[in-house]
């Protein structure tokens, strides 16, 4: 069974996890922030409220511009800060001038996890690594990670260290982009380096209208289990041992349904179904692309089409369900 956090009364709500193998556990699901800071109000209530749930890890980067937001956010409460440093200042020098500025405007006396947010093949791997873990011997930050390495650049990058530890890689994960279920993840099991799921709901692409079947399909699943879509779309991500996710949701409402994704599981055959729905589904939307470039004027009698053959095939499956 999932680890369990408790927050405020004696009502545990919040899955945790090992981070690599630090012996520290933080959330499960944490805070994407990416384009936050615009609706000032409405994003600060969301990002209390996740802390109130035990979403208590909150992801930002100097890129986003939103640093001064985010430690406004979270003033006089207990999170897990993670922030990055952008690509083009992965020289000595920079990394630590970005560190400085990110301390400053996040308003936090150390980043528990700074991250390299995109490798720079420019830029020597072992300069910007020896920065990391001065960093680290200064107490300015407690972990190291990177994202958008791939298992070379992982390899390349912790070789280059001498103390430390990468002790996480931020990674595009959705059911709607699993290739790094081809290998990535498997590694970073392996050499015990946690796997940061970013844009876990496809960046909001699982409701969009094109994949109405698909949110149909994923609340079937969830009905099993008095859980929604998103929720689903969530577990089946943190459902691996060593992966997080960190889902950016601009309200209150978005928020308390995205805690409500961990502390449980879906099964391991539902997880498959999973998998082998979205294997269809890529494939009608591919066919539907192809249509759509010979002639944008019958996509819509394709999408019909199309639409109609697959309810037969999954509608069918599901209304025998429901008479069992
Ligand atoms: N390291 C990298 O290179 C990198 C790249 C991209 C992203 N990231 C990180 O990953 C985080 C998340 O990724 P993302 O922002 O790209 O996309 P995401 O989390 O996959 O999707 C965000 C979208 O989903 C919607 N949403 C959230 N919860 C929902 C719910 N329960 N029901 C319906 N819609 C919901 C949000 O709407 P509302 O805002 O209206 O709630 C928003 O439109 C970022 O914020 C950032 O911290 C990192």
């Amino acid at each position: 069974m999932p680890n369990l956090l408790y927050v405020n009364s004696e009502v545990p709500t919040m899955e945790t996890k090992e981070l690599g193998k630090t012996g520290e556990k933080i959330p499960a699901i944490g805070i994407g922030t990416w384009k936050m800071g615009a609706h000032y109000n409405d994003e600060l209530s969301a990002i209390r409220k996740a802390i109130d749930l035990g979403m208590s890890f909150v992801d930002t980067a100097e890129m986003y511009a939103n640093e001064a937001f985010v430690g406004e956010a979270i003033k006089g409460r207990q999170v897990f800060v993670a922030t990055k440093v952008s690509p083009q200042h992965l020289h000595y020098n920079d990394v630590i001038k970005a560190c400085n500025a990110s301390l400053s405007r996040l308003n936090v006396k150390h980043i528990d996890l700074y991250q390299i947010h995109w490798p720079n093949s420019s830029i020597p791997i072992n300069e910007t690594m020896k920065a990391m873990e001065k960093l680290v011997d200064d107490g300015k930050i407690r972990y190291i990670g990177v994202s958008n390495f791939s298992i070379e650049e992982l390899n390349e990058a912790q070789e280059s260290m001498k103390k430390y530890d990468i002790v996480s890689n931020q990674v595009e994960y959705s059911i709607m982009v699993r290739n790094i279920e081809d290998g990535l993840i498997d590694y970073c099991k392996d050499e015990h380096i946690s796997v940061i799921a970013y844009s876990p709901l496809a960046r909001g692409a699982i409701f969009d209208k094109w994949n109405k079947d698909l949110l149909v399909f994923l609340n079937d699943i969830g009905a099993r289990h008095s859980k929604s879509a998103s929720q689903v779309a969530l577990n089946y991500l943190i459902s691996r041992d060593n992966v997080f996710a960190i889902p950016k949701a601009g309200s209150v409402a978005h928020i308390e349904e995205n805690a409500g994704a961990a502390g449980w599981r879906l099964s391991v055959d539902e997880a498959a179904s999973i998998k082998n729905f979205l294997i269809a589904h890529r494939m009608k939307l591919q066919s539907l692309h192809s249509m759509g470039s010979i002639s944008p004027r019958i996509v819509p009698f394709a999408a019909k089409l199309l639409t109609f053959a697959y309810a037969l095939k999954y509608g069918k499956k599901r209304s025998k369900k429901r008479r069992t």
